[in-house]
C-alpha cells in the first residue's frame, strides 16, 4: 500500500547506499544484514530486541584513521577520547589498547576511564559545573589535566589543591564566541553559551591562576560544539585561540598546550563527514608551528557510525492517510530523533524486506509521546510483525542518554569483533527498574 502523500520531500538515501556507506555492514542474501561476520538476525534471535550492536573493528579503524591524519599533517595530537559519547567499559578498553586518553567530565566517567585500563596521565577531566568531591576524586587519581571553566572553579580547585598538597595541571577553556553552525542544543562555543571563560577575561585569568596556590596553567582549552561539518568555524575558533596563545606569551606566560576539543562530525543521512585531514589541517594552520603540545577530544566521530539499534516491530498499523511502524525501541533508548529532530538510517535486517517495494511509513515507539518519532515519511518495505529493523548510527549518543522512562528496562548491549560477539551488558531485569526504590513505613 503505498502513500506518496506521506513521504519526505528529497529522497532519503536507500537501504543499499546507507550499507555501502558503512563498511562494518554488508546484505548477506541468506543471513540478512551483517556487522562485521555476525549475523544480526542470530544475536536477536539469542538476546532479543531492542538490542545495541557495536563494531569493536570500526571503532579500531577509526581510531587508526585520525591518527594517521594527524601523523600525515606531520602533526602530533594526543587523542582524549571523549567519554560521554559511549562510557561502556569494552569501548573504554578498546580506546585504552589504541593508545588513546580520555576525556571525562564527571567523577563517574572519571572511574568508567580507569576501570577501562586508560592511565590517569591520559585523563582530562572537562565539564561546566564539577563537584568538589569530583575535584578530588581528579586530584587523588592524578589526572593529567583538569579543563577550568571559570574563576570560580578555579579558586574552589586552587584551595582543594592546596589543602592535599598537589599542584592542579590546569587548563582554562576559553569561549571564543564562535557559532560551530551545528543544532542551538550542541552548540557550546557561543558568547551567551553556558561553557567556557569569556574570550577578554582570559588573560587576566590566567595571570591570576599563575599565582593560586596549588594551581599550575599550562594551557588552554576550548570546545565549541558537537556533530561539525564545515572546518570554517574551527578555523576561527582557533585563529583566536592562537592570537590568546600569543598576547599570554607576550605578557611573560609559559603556554605549553592547547587542547583542541572534538566536535567532529559524521554523516548520519548523506552529508559528507567532516573530514580528519581537513581537521588536522585546520588545526595546523591556526596553531602549528607555535611549539604547543595539541590535543583534540572526539567522541562522535569514533564510535557513532560503529554502533546500530537492533529493533522489532511490535505492530503496523494505519490511521488515515498514515503508516505507522511501531518498534519495541522507543525514545527513552535513543533520545537523539526526539531531542534533536536527528535523522538516523534505518534499514530492515532481512535480505528479503531490503529487496521489497519501498512506501512512506513514520517509524515510532511505543512511549506515550508523540515526540517518540524516529522517522516521518521514511520509504520502507511492507513490515510484518517482529520484522527486524537497524538503527543506524547509534554508537554514540545513543545507550548513554537512555532512561527508563514509562518503566522500560535498558536495553542489552552486544559487541561484534569480526566473526566474535559477546553480550556486553545484560538487558535490565525489570525488577531492577525498582530495586534501589524504598517506601516509607509511614505511608501504611
Ligand atoms: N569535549 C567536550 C568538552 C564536550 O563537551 C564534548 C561533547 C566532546 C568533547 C565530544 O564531542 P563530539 O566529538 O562527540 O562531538 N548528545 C548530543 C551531543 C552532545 C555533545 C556534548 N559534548 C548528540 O546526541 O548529538
Amino acid at each position: 500500500m503505498a502513500h506518496p502523500a506521506v513521504l519526505a520531500p528529497d529522497p532519503d538515501p536507500t537501504t543499499a547506499e546507507l550499507i555501502a556507506a558503512r563498511p562494518h555492514l554488508s546484505m548477506h542474501a541468506m543471513d540478512g544484514l551483517l556487522m562485521e561476520g555476525v549475523p544480526l538476525n542470530a544475536v536477536a534471535d539469542l538476546v532479543g530486541t531492542p538490542t545495541w550492536v557495536l563494531s569493536a573493528g570500526s571503532i579500531r579503524g577509526r581510531l587508526l584513521a585520525l591518527r594517521t591524519a594527524f601523523a600525515d599533517a606531520g602533526l602530533p595530537a594526543r587523542v582524549h577520547y571523549a567519554v560521554k559519547a559511549n562510557d561502556h567499559l569494552a569501548v573504554l578498553r578498546i580506546m585504552a589498547q589504541g593508545a588513546a586518553g580520555a576525556d571525562v567530565v564527571s567523577g563517574g566517567e572519571l572511574r568508567r576511564a580507569q576501570l577501562g585500563g586508560v592511565a590517569p596521565d591520559h585523563i582530562v577531566f572537562s565539564g561546566v559545573g564539577k563537584a568538589e568531591w569530583e575535584l578530588r576524586l581528579a586530584l587523588e587519581a592524578g589526572v593529567g589535566q583538569i579543563n577550568v571553566e571559570s574563576a570560580e572553579e578555579l579558586e574552589m580547585l586552587s584551595g582543594i589543591a592546596h589543602g592535599m598538597g598537589c599542584i592542579a595541571r590546569v587548563a582554562l577553556r576559553i569561549n571564543p564566541d564562535v557559532d560551530a553552525g551545528t543544532h542551538a542544543k550542541i552548540t557550546t562555543g557561543r558568547a551567551d553559551n553556558k561553557f567556557g571563560i569569556a574570550y577578554g577575561a582570559a588573560t587576566g585569568l590566567y595571570a591570576h591562576a599563575a599565582g593560586l596556590p596549588g594551581i599550575e596553567p599550562i594551557g588552554l582549552a576550548l570546545h565549541i560544539g558537537s556533530q561539525i561539518l564545515s572546518m570554517a568555524p574551527y578555523r576561527a575558533a582557533y585563529s583566536r585561540t592562537a592570537e590568546l596563545v600569543q598576547a599570554l606569551r607576550a605578557s611573560g606566560h609559559a603556554v605549553r598546550m592547547v587542547d583542541c576539543g572534538g566536535g567532529l562530525g559524521i554523516g548520519y543521512r548523506d552529508e559528507p563527514a567532516a573530514s580528519p585531514a581537513a581537521f588536522a589541517g585546520a588545526i595546523r594552520a591556526t596553531l602549528g608551528g607555535m611549539d604547543l603540545a595539541l590535543a583534540i577530544e572526539p567522541g562522535r566521530w569514533l564510535v557513532g557510525s560503529a554502533g546500530l539499534l537492533l529493533t522489532s516491530v511490535a505492530l503496523v498499523k494505519s490511521t488515515g492517510a498514515r503508516r505507522f511502524v511501531v518498534l519495541d525501541a522507543a525514545m527513552n533508548d535513543l533520545l537523539r530523533p526526539a531531542m534533536y529532530e536527528a535523522w538516523h538510517g534505518i534499514v530492515p535486517v532481512s535480505a528479503i524486506d531490503a529487496v521489497q517495494p519501498v512506501a512512506g511509513a513514520d517509524v515510532v515507539g511505543p512511549v506515550c509521546e508523540s515526540g517518540d518519532t524516529f522517522a516521518r515519511g521514511r520509504r520502507l518495505p511492507p513490515l510484518a510483525r517482529n520484522a527486524r529493523l537497524a538503527i543506524l548510527d547509534a554508537g554514540a549518543y545513543g545507550s548513554v542518554m537512555s532512561s527508563t522512562y514509562n518503566a522500560r528496562p535498558l536495553a542489552a548491549e552486544v559487541l561484534v569483533d569480526g566473526e566474535r560477539w559477546s553480550v556486553i551488558r545484560a538487558r535490565q531485569p525489570i525488577e531492577a527498574l525498582w530495586a534501589g526504590e524504598t517506601v516509607p513505613d509511614w505511608l501504611g
